[in-house]
């Protein structure tokens, strides 16, 4: 199934599903457009390149081999909306894997300012790069451009590094290793208790990784808000239709003794539709402070997707179960699989593994 195959009328009405096969391109993902489209196979496969990946990074003749991967090839940045961490780990993902790059990270740089549309801009990228990685307000943006493209002569893969409120999935798979690494010794995920605290209802990394956690065995997933923050209907009308246990909450203390993960978010005011909303919604009862380490089970873990605000008092940083600065450096070595695997060099990154730095291997 290919997507200059379909119509965007037809493609843009299909259910997340049904968009996955359209998105792959020889049984691997091609364009990364939302977090519904991996299946638990591909991200046990990312997760599991992204730490060969991290251990053949540590010598010179390693770096030396990743950067000779994709040198020549070329990365379009395109983020008109704030980033730091998604942009530095996709730029450091790039360097690693010896892709140059361009970027545009403001629309009054571009020609978009001279009343250029999305659409020409993003095939003008195509024709310079061979890779677009997009972050913008607009949700559905990165799918329709994948669409646009397909139909072009130079149809190249288009990575979704956060579509307005909706979807946020090379996010998602950062968490998912972070929560594979955490739990390498404890059964791994499946089975455990996540606990989403914050801004629900507009925090993209939310949706994407309660989405993803659908694709793991009995994971509980607990939604931890005031009220106007709490998660989607929609995202609960996927739990519902693929079986996951849930639960609604506002007690944060409560919850925080059942939970193997918490994941803390801040609260998302830069889409309030008029100013001052989220202030009157009162979130103090919702920061973690050293005094809720108390409460975590010993092999619990708090995460974030930072940029951080008061939800948690950085004297929690220093606690163990604090892993949230490992997630975002799990960011750079997941992006890198990620790209590995779109470009179908996974099998030569695990040759290399293999032959350098399995045990027993001549290093
Ligand atoms: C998140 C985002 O942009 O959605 N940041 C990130 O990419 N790590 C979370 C946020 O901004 O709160």
């Amino acid at each position: 199934m290919r997507l200059e195959n379909i119509s965007w009328e037809e493609f843009s009405h299909l259910d997340p599903e049904a968009k996955a096969p359209f998105l792959q391109q020889q049984g691997r993902p091609f364009h990364v457009l939302i977090a519904q489209q991996f299946d638990r196979h591909q991200l046990d496969s990312i997760g599991s390149l992204a730490t060969q990946i991290r251990f053949i990074a540590k010598t010179r003749p390693g770096m030396d081999f990743l950067r000779d991967l994709l040198c020549g090839k070329r990365a379009m940045l395109y983020f008109t909306q704030p980033s730091t961490r998604t942009f530095l780990s996709f730029c450091a993902a790039c360097q690693i894997l010896g892709l140059g790059i361009g970027e545009v990270r403001d629309t009054a740089t571009s020609s978009e300012f001279k009343g250029e549309s999305q659409e020409d801009s993003v095939r003008t990228f195509s024709s310079f790069f061979d890779l677009i990685i997009m972050r913008t307000k607009e949700p559905g943006l990165a799918e329709r451009m994948a669409w646009v493209l397909s139909t072009s002569e130079r149809p190249v893969p288009i990575i979704n590094a956060g579509s307005g409120r909706d979807q946020h999935p090379t996010q998602a798979l950062l968490d998912i290793y972070t929560l594979q690494r955490s739990f390498e010794r404890v059964g791994g995920i499946d089975g455990k208790t996540v606990v989403f605290v914050g801004d629900l209802a507009r925090g993209r990394t939310v949706r994407s990784l309660a989405l993803l956690l659908t694709k793991y065995h009995d994971v509980k997933q607990c939604f931890v808000a005031p009220a106007p923050f709490q998660i989607g209907r929609d995202i609960l009308a996927v739990l519902e239709k693929t079986g996951v246990e849930y639960e609604l909450s506002e007690d944060f203390e409560g919850m925080l003794t059942k939970a193997d993960a918490v994941y803390m978010t801040r609260v998302q005011d830069e889409w309030d539709a008029h100013a001052g909303e989220s202030a009157r919604v009162d979130v103090s009862r919702y920061a973690f402070t050293v005094a809720h380490l108390r409460l975590l089970k010993e092999h619990a873990i708090i995460m974030h997707p930072f940029p951080r605000r008061h939800e948690i008092s950085p004297e929690v940083d220093r606690d163990p179960r604090a892993v949230y600065w490992r997630q975002m450096r799990n960011g750079m070595w997941v992006r890198t699989a990620l790209i590995v695997t779109i470009f179908g060099l996974d099998s030569q990154v695990r040759e290399y593994y293999a032959r350098h730095l399995q045990p027993g291997s001549c290093l």
